[in-house]
């Protein structure tokens, strides 16, 4: 199984990403192949909007049990009086995973390694899948985390993605058991992803700006 993860990040209205699901269901329904490895679970998409969006995406989407939603981010609170956050209790019935950690929350919100954890402990606790960004080798792993997204922060939104090789080299300093699955993320297409797929060490691609559009998108999940 691959997993291709789109974050949209803080884009998008209600009528946009409307008109994204539009799009991407049209692809899908015409496209007997991706249709075929989404149901053999060759291919599991997960789409990752603003919490705004959980809702009416999950109500629009296209029917497969292998296209599913995430949060981009969760409280490191539990449920409770936290004016203006988003626990996990609150997302449990919408999304499947969570990314946690990504570098620009780590870089604008000054978000730390301990609310880090326990954002994943919570996310745990309501079933729901943390997928932790990682900027490099140091980056603390807290116990039971199944997925990995390694993201070099030169590679995020420049277009330059990191060649495979030295994201092997990094892999192989991040302790990784043989469970857990490697993504790779930054300035990921449908042109340089041929490079990862040749390789059997890189388990999917967290896709950030080539995501907001569904055809672009849909383009990288043909080439999976
Ligand atoms: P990018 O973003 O694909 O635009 O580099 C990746 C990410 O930030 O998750």
């Amino acid at each position: 199984m691959k997993y291709l993860i789109a974050n949209w990040k803080s884009t998008k209205d209600i009528n946009t990403a409307l008109s994204w699901v539009n799009t991407f269901n049209k692809s899908i329904n015409k496209n007997k192949v991706l249709q075929k490895k989404l149901d053999e679970n060759y291919l599991k998409i997960i789409i990752c909007p603003s919490f705004h969006l959980l809702y009416p995406i999950k109500q629009n989407i296209y029917k497969n049990k292998n296209i599913v939603l995430g949060a981009q981010n969760v409280s490191f609170f539990d449920q409770g009086n936290y004016t203006g956050e988003i626990s996990a209790q609150n997302i449990k019935d919408l999304v499947e995973y969570s990314i946690i950690g990504h570098s620009e929350r780590r870089k604008y919100l000054k978000e730390k390694d301990n609310e880090i954890d326990q954002k994943a402990m919570l996310l745990k606790d309501y079933d729901i899948e943390p997928i932790l960004c990682v900027r490099n080798e140091k980056d603390l792993i807290p116990d039971k985390i199944n997925f990995i997204a390694y993201e070099p922060v030169f590679a995020i939104g420049t277009g330059e993605n990191q060649a495979l090789r030295d994201v092997i080299n990094v892999k192989n300093k991040i302790s990784l058991n043989k469970d857990n699955v490697f993504i790779y993320g930054g300035s990921v297409n449908s042109k340089n992803i041929i490079q990862y797929l040749q390789s059997n060490e890189i388990g999917g691609f967290l896709v950030g700006n080539v995501s907001k559009d569904p055809t672009s998108f849909i383009e990288i999940a043909t080439k999976i």
